[in-house]
């Protein structure tokens, strides 16, 4: 890995073994971008990449006879008001209502290591050698204003990790209203775009689509990253597929209002950004404030989606989640929501728990409903105290009782709500983000609260860590139930009322930051409405998130798919829940509900009293069997082979690292009369390694080497997908390593 500048050339060179990324300084000081993709030899200079064209239509940036213009040529952070009339990576308003802006090249500094971007959540390095850094930095004379652009190349993965940092230092109050954590410009648009789209219980279905002229995009204007659309995008060349042909992709470490957006010029050149939403932001760049937007990540992988994926889930695994579940497998948990909702007592809770701990789950769950006058959702958010008529013991008492079966104890939290009927409410409205001379909208009858405001924060802060503190916890499932409507602050100028919505976000970050900085031992799980807040800058503090709020099996097939596009299986909450499923309706096999979650961070969210003895018996063996196979699971390398949009049938593979066991899900929709033969292509195996397949439905065993199996395949064995009931039927296959 290395950054290279070439002094004569004025170009950088960022590299490891696998991606090249090539700026240079141009002629009017921007920094253009001569290349990113597949890594290629370092050269004195790429300059016959920087394509100087006299065109119709196109204004030159400098005296003539110079043909530079900026309306074609590839920027790294590309401005309005020039001559390029694509759309710009950042605005400046200045006081005279100047929106121009040039900054230019001062200087640069190369560094081992990676800096630390608190207080927002970034990727790091544990060592100065897993990772090379480069800043850039330019410089308004007109205004004094400092840009740096910030790079960093890791050494082991197609990553390059960029954000961007504004510091004022004249006297004129500028005012920031946009800035993309990432621009890049390609040289062509022979691509399809790929997002996760969804809403609620459907988040994270994959979408490809073709590229078109002029402009596509996702985004957020919800307050958080959403169920909707997540702060993801890759281009595909059109015949990329899972296993081969170049990817780039995107991703964006921020739980708030994002745009993601590609741009297809006339020129046919494609402009990629990333970076939060300019609706309703506006940074006040006065002298001597400053403004770090969040950091992207960008991936390339000359492997298709897998190698993408591959890239994403290391990256996130070894250089983003922290503390000490880190690359540590997850305990399986009973969840007493499905069970219970809101209407339990202890002695239902503790029969709940009791029967968790006889079937082997390592940790019981108490959801909401513990706290405050919390009978229904129109109570008790903003009370963080236990509620004594349900819970005499306390949480102190009943986490000990649960303790003494076993298993570890957690609890639901939801700490940035508030509703009207609590105790906070009454005390302090003017903590709930609206502007007070309009209507409230609630949502699920609750209200936001002002996370802009420290003292926000520190109430909730001070309560919640005394539950804690009081009782043995050691899991923190932390909710967000609601989007963001009224983002009004009465806490904040009236100028600075366009920082609310990402002063909202360092809000949330900085809860984050004081509990696991606090309670280290204690696993925190995100969670919103089930996933509608799943992204990389909550994973920096919560090492997994609930996915969905369907656990439906055929649903979580396609979920828990799109999902793994970006996200590992250590991240991905994934329960067992009763049928008919709560959502849907639908009975699935309980086997077939286990061999979906599986492949996540495990778990079980039903009374595991209601269950008739063989399933309970069916349970317990579930159970041993996911605590051999967990690690392979959750932190194995992860194959999609068969995709279920559109299809009848869903596979997957989860490779050990050092490739001595696997296990394959394969999952069929509905059973089908006189079905075709199929096969499954597994991956990801040693070549020369003979593997043990077992079937575990049927207990049938094979020996083979991992080329027979991966090129002659498996075929699937439809007979006994009817036995076990036809619809939504699935099998496991596990694969040992043999001498
Ligand atoms: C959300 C979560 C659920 C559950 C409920 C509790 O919907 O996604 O898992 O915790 O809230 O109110």
């Amino acid at each position: 890995m290395s950054i290279v500048f070439h002094p004569e050339a004025q170009e950088f060179h960022l590299f490891n073994d696998q991606v090249s990324c090539v700026l240079e300084v141009m002629a009017n000081g921007h920094i253009g971008n001569l290349y990113y993709g597949k890594r290629i030899a370092d050269v004195p200079s790429f300059a016959y990449l920087h394509e100087d064209r006299d065109r119709p239509l196109t204004a030159i940036n400098a005296p003539w006879p110079s043909a530079f213009s900026l309306n074609y040529l590839r920027q790294d952070y590309p401005a309005f008001g020039t001559t390029d009339y694509r759309y710009p990576a950042y605005k400046i308003r200045r006081e005279n209502g100047s929106e121009i802006m040039d900054f230019k090249y001062v200087s640069h500094s190369i560094s081992a290591g990676k800096p630390s971007m608190a207080p927002l959540p970034a990727t790091y390095v544990e060592h100065d050698s897993a990772a090379d850094s480069l800043a850039i930095e330019l410089f308004d004379a007109v205004t004094a204003t400092r840009l740096i652009l910030h790079y960093t190349m890791f050494a082991d993965l197609p990553v390059l990790a960029r954000h961007t940092e504004f510091i004022q230092e004249g006297e004129e109050s500028l005012c920031l209203e946009q800035a993309m954590s990432l621009n890049l410009d390609l040289p062509d648009a022979d691509y399809e775009w790929v997002h996760l789209y969804g809403a609620w219980a459907r988040e994270r279905h994959i979408r490809v689509s073709p590229l078109a002229e002029g402009l596509q995009s996702i985004y957020s204007m919800r307050g958080t990253s959403s169920a909707e659309h997540n702060p993801f995008i890759a281009l595909k060349r059109p015949a990329a597929d899972e296993t081969s042909g170049e990817v780039i992709a995107a991703s964006l470490v921020y739980s708030g209002n994002f745009l993601g957006q590609v741009e297809v010029s006339t020129d046919r050149e494609t402009r990629l950004q990333l970076g939060i939403h300019p609706n309703n932001f506006r940074w006040n760049l006065a002298k001597g404030n400053s403004f770090v937007t969040p950091e992207a990540v960008l991936v390339y992988s000359d492997q298709g989606l897998g190698g993408m994926s591959h890239a994403f889930h290391d990256l996130w695994n070894n250089y983003l989640v922290r503390g000490e579940y880190k690359n540590t497998p997850r305990p399986i948990l009973l969840n007493n929501w499905e069970a219970t909702f809101m209407n339990f007592t202890e002695a239902d809770i503790l029969r709940i728990a009791s029967k968790a701990a006889e079937a082997g789950a390592e940790l019981f769950v108490l959801d909401d409903g513990w706290f405050g006058k919390r009978d229904d959702d129109f109570a008790g958010l903003g009370d963080w105290k236990v509620n004594l008529k349900k819970l005499p013991n306390g949480i102190k008492g009943l986490s000990e009782k649960v303790e003494a079966m076993g298993m570890k104890f957690g609890l639901w939290i939801e700490p940035e709500m508030v509703n009207e009927d609590s105790d906070l409410f009454r005390e302090h409205p003017d903590y709930v983000l609206t502007d007070p001379e309009r209507f409230a909208s609630p949502s699920r009858h609750q209200y936001i609260l002002d996370f802009s405001r420290k003292e926000v924060v520190d109430n909730i802060h001070a309560q919640v860590s005394a539950v804690i503190r009081d009782a043995k916890i050691s899991y923190i499932k932390w909710d967000m139930n609601r989007y963001l409507s009224e983002v009004y602050s009465r806490g904040t100028d009236a100028g600075q009322q366009g920082e609310v919505l990402h002063r909202y976000i360092l809000g949330v970050y900085d809860l984050y930051d004081r509990l696991t900085t606090e309670f280290p031992d204690i696993l925190f799980e995100s969670c919103s409405s089930g996933g509608a807040r799943f992204d990389p800058g909550l994973l920096y503090y919560a090492p997994q998130a609930w996915c969905s709020d369907d656990t439906d099996a055929a649903e979580r097939m396609r979920i828990q798919y799109g999902t793994s596009l970006v996200y590992p299986n250590s991240s991905i909450g994934a329960h067992v829940s009763a049928v008919p499923n709560d959502q849907v309706g639908r009975t699935t096999p309980l086997q077939t509900r286990a061999n979906v979650a599986f492949f996540g961070a495990f778990g079980y969210e039903l009374d595991l009293n209601h269950l008739p003895a063989d399933e309970f018996a069916a349970v317990k063996e579930q159970i041993v069997f996911y605590k051999e196979w967990r690690e392979v699971c959750q932190f194995g390398t992860f194959h999609r082979l068969i995709n279920p949009f559109g299809g009848n049938d869903m596979a997957w593979i989860s490779v050990a690292k050092d490739q001595k066991r696997a296990i394959l899900g394969y999952y069929q929709i509905l059973g089908l009369p006189n079905p075709r033969l199929l096969r499954v292509y597994p991956r990801g195996l040693c070549q020369d390694a003979v593997y043990e397949v077992r079937n575990q439905a049927s207990g049938a065993v094979l020996r083979l080497p991992g080329s027979v199996i991966e090129h002659a395949g498996l075929p699937i064995d439809r007979d006994l997908l009817r036995e076990l009931g036809g619809d939504f039927a699935s099998l496991l296959l596990t694969f040992t390593e043999v001498d």
